[in-house]
């Protein structure tokens, strides 16, 4: 176990409303120290069941220096693994997407049912028992379509979370649609930074035209709930339709729907729909956006006609993997009922200007001159709601008391 006194008496340093000290964003310890009491013990979203298409399907990734794998298994089920081999340990499935009969691992070929069950394993003894060596499962949940693992042994409650997405998610039938795109990002910046950046929109009016045409970025502190004859008729319309707008927020997560810009249907270059075939068949798709956000990482948007999807990974102390995922109605065809660059576009070049937002704050964060500065209550609400859960979960590791600034529903 490191050293977590060091991390306790930094963080008595830090002034609740202000950045972390400078270790935070930069030292080896304190990433270490996150992936493992963070990313560790957080829920994660780790994609969607559509991409585990049938009984095989996996989706492998690694979590800091752990490597998982969901996939699903013979009765449709979804399942997770430790992705370590139980002889001598290698990583079974390559990251990323494949599809397995057997889960053999490539070493010496030990092979495992979909069910984590060892059923081959040449040349053991005889008193060698298979039972004993199942691969080692982790805790998966679903909701609506959507896939949360957590690597703990004692996970977070997801109840309440769960009761808050599901009805607020099920409307768009994510087990219905099919991943379109996907893009990793390599950031140049440690996970904080890229996660406060993704938290707020203090910065898009300077740095998103493309994202501004259709997304509200003047509007604060929340995202989109503004007051007004404008938000009342949209809460109006949509409950009209059985679609309820929230927020629902709990201590890791946000779930909330908002208007694009007038006149605006879908994220996209004009805010025309991206895709002919809406995901919910209601006023032509003009329904705002869906966004739910679970700490540490992921945030996702549901408009009418398609879903991005943002899950940040740390791979170094400043070194961040963004993943973007673009979902679409499963009949939806290409080049037919959307053109992918179109429908990609918006997000994609955002997320790029988020990169190098990132890597610029990390760039001067990593000077001698960095002093923490307060963030705007205003403008950055949402930053001070993952700073002071972070700032929480590092204090039930490391002991001290835990100072909030943002309220939480
Ligand atoms: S490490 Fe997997 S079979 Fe040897
Ligand atoms: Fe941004």
């Amino acid at each position: 176990m490191r050293d977590e006194r060091r991390i306790r008496d930094c963080l008595d340093t830090w002034r609740p409303g202000h950045t972390l000290p400078q270790e935070f964003y930069t030292d080896p310890e304190f990433y270490a120290f996150d992936v493992e009491a963070i990313f560790g013990e957080s829920w994660l979203m780790v994609g969607f069941e559509v991409e585990l298409p049938k009984p095989g399907a996996y989706l492998a990734l690694t979590i800091g220096r752990t490597p998982i794998v969901v996939l699903r298994d013979r009765t449709g089920s979804i399942r997770g693994f430790f992705n370590s081999c139980r002889h001598r340990g290698a990583q079974i499935c390559p990251d990323g997407h494949g599809k397995a009969t057997r889960l053999s691992c490539p070493y010496h070929q030990w092979t495992y049912e979909l069910d984590g069950s060892l059923m081959r394993a040449r040349l053991m003894d005889d008193d060698f028992d298979p039972s004993d060596h199942a691969l080692v499962p982790i805790h998966v949940e679903t909701v609506a379509g959507a896939i949360y693992v957590c690597l703990s042994e004692t996970p977070p409650d997801f109840a309440a979370f769960r009761a808050d997405l599901e009805p607020m998610l099920a409307p768009f039938r994510l087990r219905e649609t099919k991943l379109v795109h996907e893009v990793t990002l390599v950031e140049k910046a440690n996970w904080k930074l890229v996660m406060e950046n993704g938290r707020e929109c203090y910065h898009c009016a300077a740095c998103h035209p493309e994202l501004g045409v259709s997304f509200p970025v003047g509007i604060t502190p929340k995202f989109a709930q503004e007051e007004g004859e404008r938000q009342r008729a949209y809460c109006e319309r949509m409950e009209a339709n059985g679609l309820e707008v929230g927020p629902r927020d709990g201590p890791w997560w946000q779930c909330a729907r908002f208007p694009l810009n007038e006149g605006m249907i879908s994220m996209s270059r004009d805010g025309k729909p991206a895709v002919a075939k809406p995901l919910i068949d209601i006023d032509g798709g003009d329904l705002g956006s869906f966004r739910f956000a679970t700490e540490p990482h992921n945030f996702t948007h549901c408009l009418g006609d398609y879903v991005f999807s943002f899950s940040a990974y740390p791979v170094g102390p400043e070194e961040t993997h963004v993943v973007g995922k673009w979902l679409v109605r499963e009949d939806a065809v290409e080049g037919i009922d959307y053109d992918l660059a179109r429908l990609m576009e918006t997000w994609d070049v955002t997320n790029r200007q988020d990169r190098d937002l990132a890597e610029m704050n990390q760039r001067g964060v990593n000077g001698r001159g960095y002093r923490p500065g307060p963030y705007s209550p205003e403008g950055e609400a949402f930053v001070l709601r993952f700073i002071d859960w972070y700032v929480s979960r590092v204090r039930t590791r490391v002991g001290g008391p835990t100072l909030r600034v943002a309220e939480v529903a």
